[in-house]
């Protein structure tokens, strides 16, 4: 795999995105990026409160900002929020960058991962476990786009890692 390509970490809250960004920038001795930690850094202030302060579309268009800076990154591990792959541009951008993998989790691990969660606010609903599928089944074809599909049920992050390598390794 050529070094200056992105590794693009993409999937649904709860996919295990941010620690396996982590745990693979060690592995692989790389920076990483997380796009949610960007946005708030630029906001001043947390997720949560932009979408409550300033709601999704004003966040999404945040999002779409960090990400054209993201792209310009090499190398580098792309830690990227949950619902980058919604707007074309970015799915687009995202896959020049480097090669995109999708973290792929069953709606009942997601649910048991984010039950107690506070920072998600698409999922402080009444009924989070209706609202994950929901949204994983209307995202799903996108997230299917990504290079490479991982899955994580039942799997640590040590082995979702593992995983990886090998799979870009593979990737031509
Ligand atoms: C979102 C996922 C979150 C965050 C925001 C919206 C989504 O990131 O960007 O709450 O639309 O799926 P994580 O996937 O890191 O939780």
């Amino acid at each position: 795999m050529m070094n200056d390509r992105n590794i693009v970490l993409v999937g649904f809250m709860g996919s295990g995105k941010s620690a396996v960004s982590r745990q693979l920038a060690e592995l692989m001795k790389r920076e990483m990026v997380s796009t949610d930690a960007l946005i708030e850094k630029k906001e001043g202030r947390a997720i949560t409160e932009i979408f409550s302060q300033s709601g999704e579309a004003y966040f999404r268009q945040v999002e779409k900002d960090v990400i054209s800076e993201t792209v310009e990154l090499k190398g580098s591990i792309l830690d990227c929020g949950g619902g980058v792959i919604l707007d074309p541009d970015n799915l687009v951008n995202l896959k020049k960058s480097g090669i995109t993998i999708y973290l792929r989790t069953s709606p009942d691990v997601i649910y048991a991962r984010v039950k107690s969660s506070t920072h998600r606010p698409l999922l402080a609903v009444a009924d989070p476990k209706t609202k994950i599928k929901e949204i994983l089944d209307a995202r799903k074809d996108l997230y299917e786009q990504a290079d490479i599909i991982v899955d994580t049920d039942g799997k640590d992050v040590k082995q979702v890692c593992n995983n990886i390598i090998i799979n870009i390794n593979n990737y031509k």
